[in-house]
């Protein structure tokens, strides 16, 4: 008898440089988007997986930010914003007029670069998506709804025993975690961060990266971020966007030290951005 040896087996998921197969959570198929004669985004396709974190980068005004908003439907909210192409959530359509937007935006839950707690407790701030969707009849599942979210967040031990503490009492870290619990709370699929770190300092900025990677995996994250090295140390996917356009698109050990468009070399270089 042959003496069979297992397969040698990676387990990407634990470290944060190496990407997993992908299980393709979101598409976006020729999506362009339009600020009234502003043509802001040109033709981008893009597979958003479950296992990895993707950065979007690019200079300032390239569109990263605009493209994010395109994929929980937040560019509805901004009356001159057009958008075409097809963008679809496990094969859903997400622009189809049966689509849901409240619970499609509990789907894909969004973060902020300023932390934006509303004016409530610390408690409310976590407890009001459940609420609104139904997801706690009692106050007891609420309470644990609350427990959790906070505690996959990283802010449990912090904030337990003030749990009727205004939000915006919390530091810039603290608040900005909190609505990363805010988002954790509906049971969301994907998480969009749109430079998540950028007004906090450099501590409150690694507890936020150690949560993005705690969190991977659970949910499918896209970060937008300014800043090379946190693309590197958190993703394992990266998009660079110039122009309105979807230069590159791959692995982020690829694009870091292997890039294959001209324009990728020039911003990882820093030649402009
Ligand atoms: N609400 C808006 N109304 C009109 N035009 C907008 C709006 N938001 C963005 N734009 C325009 O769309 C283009 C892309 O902007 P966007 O904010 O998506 O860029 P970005 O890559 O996120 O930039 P930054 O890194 O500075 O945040 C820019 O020309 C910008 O002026
Ligand atoms: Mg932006």
């Amino acid at each position: 008898m042959t003496d069979i040896q297992a397969p040698a087996v990676r387990t990407n998921q634990t470290d944060p440089a190496v990407a997993a197969p992908a299980q393709i959570k979101m598409t976006a198929r020729d999506v362009n988007v339009f600020y009234g004669a502003n043509h802001a985004i040109k033709d981008v396709s893009i597979d958003v997986d479950m296992e990895n974190v993707t950065a979007f980068i690019g200079p300032s005004g390239c569109g990263k930010s605009t493209f994010l908003r395109t994929l929980n439907r937040m560019n509805d909210t901004i009356s001159i914003a057009k958008v075409t192409g097809d963008i679809t959530l496990d094969g859903e359509d997400i622009y189809s007029s049966d689509m849901d937007v409240v619970q499609l935006r509990a789907r894909v839950g969004m973060v902020f670069q300023k932390p934006n707690p509303f004016p409530k407790s610390i408690y409310e701030n976590v407890a009001y998506g459940p609420r609104i969707h139904g997801l706690a009849p009692a106050r007891r599942d609420m309470d644990q709804i609350v427990e959790s979210a906070l505690r996959r967040a990283g802010l449990w031990e912090e904030v337990k025993d003030r749990l009727s503490d205004s939000g915006t009492a919390l530091s810039g870290g603290q608040q900005q975690r909190l609505c990363i619990a805010r988002a954790i709370a509906v049971d969301p699929e994907v998480i969009l961060m749109d430079e998540p770190c950028s007004a906090l300092d450099p501590i409150a900025t690694a507890k936020i990266e150690e949560l993005i990677h705690a969190l991977r995996g659970k949910y499918a994250i896209v970060i937008v971020t300014h800043n090379m090295q946190q693309a590197a140390r958190v993703s394992q996917k990266t998009a660079f966007f110039h122009l309105g356009h979807l230069v590159e698109y791959g692995e982020t050990s690829e694009i870091f030290t292997n890039p294959r468009q001209e324009r990728t070399k020039d911003y990882i270089t820093g030649r402009y951005g």
